[in-house]
């Protein structure tokens, strides 16, 4: 794959036309990266709501820059919007995966990604490139995509077109920043020349360069570690957090002075882990181990710990209150975010605590600042931007997201100086000052 032309120039000369399958939380800010650059880009989604509201400049309103970068590239004709993952991938060079791998009742299910490859496949040519970005259990680039590939294309990997694995690293709310700017490009190639081509390509758009990875498995296998770190971590500090409990000691306090030490990273405990990586990533690790027999015990224990959080806090919370059996009771539940601060509540820890509450026979109301229509809440539960409506007549305060704005909460917001009422705080953001006289429990906390 000859190339006369340097990799730069040719990509903004629109020599190397990108298609980019998925124009999501991540696949948007790696278009607009691309974008940035002088590239062509052909964005592909099966959502047509997504592409529309990207041609009115209204999407990813929630990270910014991508709405305006995708305007002024539509209006110079560098972007172009499709739902025909083939025909891009016949007018494209350079074809770039951001599609999600879904995982139902411990299962993955890795149809998106199966039919995108597909796609690609038909439309592959002589000197293209396909890069694939989602997280996945370690060997499907290699084991799977990569026999898609080969077979509908009648073309050779390294050979005929050049095959990368480059995991993204995005924190939603600062996606762009973080490929331009925070992360170095993790890359690996199915051979040594996937693998050059890959280093070369990515330092374009990233300021902190490249790792390369000496394989496809190690770079999959890389992602993944960082969500299990994560996530053991987080019971680590759920189980320790207990451990002060018993002990009458203050967890964030210890802590503060634990991570002083410059091998500790302990983690925060909580109502729970939420979102699509730190709780599905450890699952690919487990589901792999279990084709060669190799524990993932640790692991497995961690994930049970964090999964049962939900419910231990919900019931924690329950300690506080007498049920009346005249009247249903109603809760107030703060924060449908899995995290603090963003737009998404996939596998949110608050949809257990919520049902936790609803069988038991409260009656629930949920606030979130960022989250204003939830489809998966019962239709029964209300879901509100009002606090003091969501407060109003309620017997108990769930805090179970740690949103910057309730660390300036104050008693007077939360309850009725007449009727003071108990508050759980699922995430210790609360300030405690603002709280006297209440009865105020904290994740972690003795007082
Ligand atoms: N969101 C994060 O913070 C994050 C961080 C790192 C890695 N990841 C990885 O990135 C992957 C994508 O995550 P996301 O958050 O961007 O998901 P997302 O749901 O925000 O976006 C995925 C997009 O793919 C589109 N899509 C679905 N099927 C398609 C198809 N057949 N053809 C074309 N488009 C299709 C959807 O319409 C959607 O717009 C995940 O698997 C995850 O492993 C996500």
């Amino acid at each position: 794959m000859k190339n006369n032309l340097s990799l730069k120039k040719s990509i903004t000369l629109h020599k190397k036309i990108f298609s980019i399958y998925g124009l999501g939380n991540v696949g948007g800010p790696i278009a607009a990266a691309w974008l940035k650059k002088g590239a062509k880009v052909i964005g592909v989604d099966v959502s047509k709501n997504l592409l529309e509201e990207i041609k009115h400049g209204n999407s990813h309103k929630h990270e910014p820059f991508i709405s305006e970068i995708f305007s002024k590239s539509l209006s110079k004709n560098a972007l172009i919007l499709s739902t025909d993952g083939v025909n891009a991938s016949k007018k494209s060079d350079i074809k770039i995966v951001a599609v999600p791998v879904a995982i139902k009742n411990s299962k993955i299910d890795l149809n998106i990604i199966k039919q995108v490859i597909e796609n690609i496949s038909k439309g592959l040519k002589k000197g293209d490139t396909v890069i694939v970005c989602p997280s996945l259990p370690p060997g499907t680039c290699k084991k799977i995509l990569l026999s898609i590939l080969e077979k509908n294309s009648n073309l050779k990997a390294e050979k005929d077109f050049y095959l990368i694995y480059n995991p993204e690293r995005i924190f939603e709310g600062r996606a762009l920043q973080d490929i331009e700017e925070n992360y170095p490009a993790i890359v690996s190639g199915i051979g040594k020349k996937s693998q050059i081509f890959a280093e070369e390509l990515l330092k374009i758009i990233s300021k902190k360069g490249v790792i390369s990875m000496s394989s496809l498995e190690a770079a999959e296998s890389e992602k993944l570690f960082e969500g299990v770190y994560r996530d053991v971590n987080i019971a680590l500090a759920n189980e320790l957090s207990d451990f002060c409990k018993s002990t009458s000691t203050n967890y964030w306090e210890i802590i503060k002075a634990t991570n002083s030490q410059p091998f500790c990273h302990l983690h925060y405990p909580g109502t729970g882990v939420g979102g699509l990586c730190i709780p599905v990533y450890p699952q690919f690790v487990i589901n792999s181990a279990k084709k060669f027999n190799v524990s993932t015990k640790l692991i497995e224990f961690a994930r049970e710990i964090n999964d049962t959080m939900p419910k231990k806090c919900a019931n924690e919370s329950l300690k506080l209150i007498k049920k009346s059996k005249s009247k249903k009771m109603k809760i107030a539940v703060l924060g449908l975010s899995f995290r603090g601060d963003v737009y998404d509540s996939r596998l949110s820890p608050t949809y257990s605590v919520v049902d936790i509450f609803l069988k038991k026979g409260f009656q629930v109301a949920v606030h979130d600042p960022f989250i204003k229509n939830d489809d998966l809440l019962p239709k029964n539960v209300i879901l509100s931007q009002n606090l003091s409506e969501i407060v109003k007549n309620a017997s108990l305060i769930f805090i179970s997201t740690d949103h910057k704005q309730y660390k300036k909460l104050t008693k007077k917001q939360l309850t009725n100086p007449k009727n003071i009422i108990p508050i759980f705080d699922g995430r210790n953001i609360l300030n405690k000052k603002n709280f006297t006289g209440v009865k105020l429990v904290t994740v972690g906390k003795n007082d």
